[in-house]
């Protein structure tokens, strides 16, 4: 079996599904059920053997320990983070916490478990650390793509979490012989993703008719792959990457938000149209967010050349399935638009102006 922590996120969760639909290892997900876990995601797998479910926090060395001396797992997929920017803004300590406090406690436990196997199972073993293209920092106009050996430049607490994180993760491996992979991964999209982030966000509002709030002039650029095509990525990462090495995984597909706002806006006004007009009647410019990076793009070369992953959707396909799967899921979406949700939009939004 595999251990998976912060199955009940976005990503994690489409990992689960993805990987139980092709194979039938066990999955041991541990995961805290912060505001951003979910297990409604996963309720398919309610009475699946396949799915264990453990709510517990990947600070409590305890819990971990107990967790791999039990269930031995060949493999530790480390999805669990704090992972949205502006919440990392207006509270940084959670950040540090779960992300570098986080990933410490699970590579000590990782460590230990490693060291009690026998030799074949220490060289199966891996520690596969889920990343982000973040922790490269910003890009100019005509900057080259982030390759793997792009120096770290993580500008938001957020970002200079997961770079904290990525850092252990590669002094594990040097210093201890734990054999890590670490994955750097553009912006995700698709089903299941908290409606904090720029997508979801955009097509709930828009569907309950409410403003669309683009920070700044909206030309920042960020690279968009469609979250199944990531989850396929990191299998091929855990089956064959090498022990030691870095995988950048992106969709070359770079996109101004503003862009990225109008394209959903023409999808519901084909899709769920609104007696009031375009959706696009509803962007409104506000307030930039603070330290906000102008541009990331991915090289993938790399995990393309040696692992022979490529994305299986065009940006077209997948925001077309993206947006279908919130007007199919309605209930999905109130059910996480709940008390905390609101207080999330009051403090993120209310106190920010309209942009000249
Ligand atoms: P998410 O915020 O949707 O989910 C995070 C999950 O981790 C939640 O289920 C939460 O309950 C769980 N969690 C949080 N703190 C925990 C703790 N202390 N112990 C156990 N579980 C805890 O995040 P996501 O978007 O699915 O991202 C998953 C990973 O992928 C993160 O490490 C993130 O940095 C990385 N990543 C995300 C993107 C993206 O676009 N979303 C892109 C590249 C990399
Ligand atoms: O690049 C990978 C990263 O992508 C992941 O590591 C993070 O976990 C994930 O949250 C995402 O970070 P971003 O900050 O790029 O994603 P977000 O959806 O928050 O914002 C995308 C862009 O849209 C960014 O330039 C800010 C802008 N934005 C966002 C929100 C929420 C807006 O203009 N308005 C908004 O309301």
């Amino acid at each position: 079996m595999i251990l998976v922590s912060g199955g009940a996120g976005f990503i994690g969760a489409n990992f689960i599904l993805d990987w139980l639909a092709g194979d039938d290892e066990i999955i041991l997900n541990l995961d805290l059920l912060t505001y951003a876990g979910n297990l409604e995601t996963l309720a398919s797998l309610r009475d699946d053997p396949r799915h264990v479910f453990v709510q517990g926090d990947i600070c409590d060395r305890a819990l971990v320990d107990r967790l791999l001396a039990t269930y031995r797992p060949r493999a530790i997929v480390h999805f669990a983070a704090e992972s949205h920017v502006d919440r990392s803004i207006h509270g940084p300590g959670d950040f540090v916490r779960t992300n570098v406090e986080g990933t410490f406690t699970l590579l000590e436990a990782a460590r230990a478990h490693h060291a009690s196997l026998d030799a074949a199972e220490q060289a199966a073993f891996r520690f596969l650390h889920v990343s982000t293209d973040e922790v490269y920092g910003s890009l100019g106009t005509d900057d080259p793509a982030f390759a793997e050996t792009k120096a770290y430049e993580p500008n938001s607490p957020y970002s200079a979490s997961k770079a904290a994180s990525d850092h252990l993760v590669r002094a594990w491996h040097h210093t201890y012989g734990l054999p890590v992979l670490t994955t750097n991964c553009s912006n995700n999209y698709g089903p299941r993703q908290f409606p904090e982030k720029l997508i979801p966000l955009m097509i709930v509002n828009a569907l309950a008719g409410k403003p669309l709030p683009v920070y700044g002039d909206g030309l920042n650029v960020r690279d968009w792959l469609y979250v199944t095509d990531h989850c396929a990525a990191i299998r091929e990462v855990l089956a064959r990457g090498t022990p030691g090495e870095i995988y950048n995984i992106g969709g070359w597909n770079e996109k101004t938000n503003i862009d990225i706002v109008r394209g959903v806006c023409a999808l519901l006004d084909e899709l769920r149209p609104s007696a009031d007009g375009s959706h696009a009647r509803l962007i409104t410019h506000v307030t930039d967010r603070p330290g906000h990076d102008r541009r990331y793009a991915i090289d993938a070369r790399k995990i393309e050349r040696e692992l022979g992953w490529r994305p299986a959707e065009t940006f077209d396909s997948g925001i077309r399935k993206t947006v279908q799967w919130y007007l199919d899921n309605p209930q999905w979406v109130a059910d996480v638009q709940s008390g905390a949700y609101r207080d999330w939009v009051a403090a993120n939004y209310g106190t920010r102006g309209q942009a000249a």
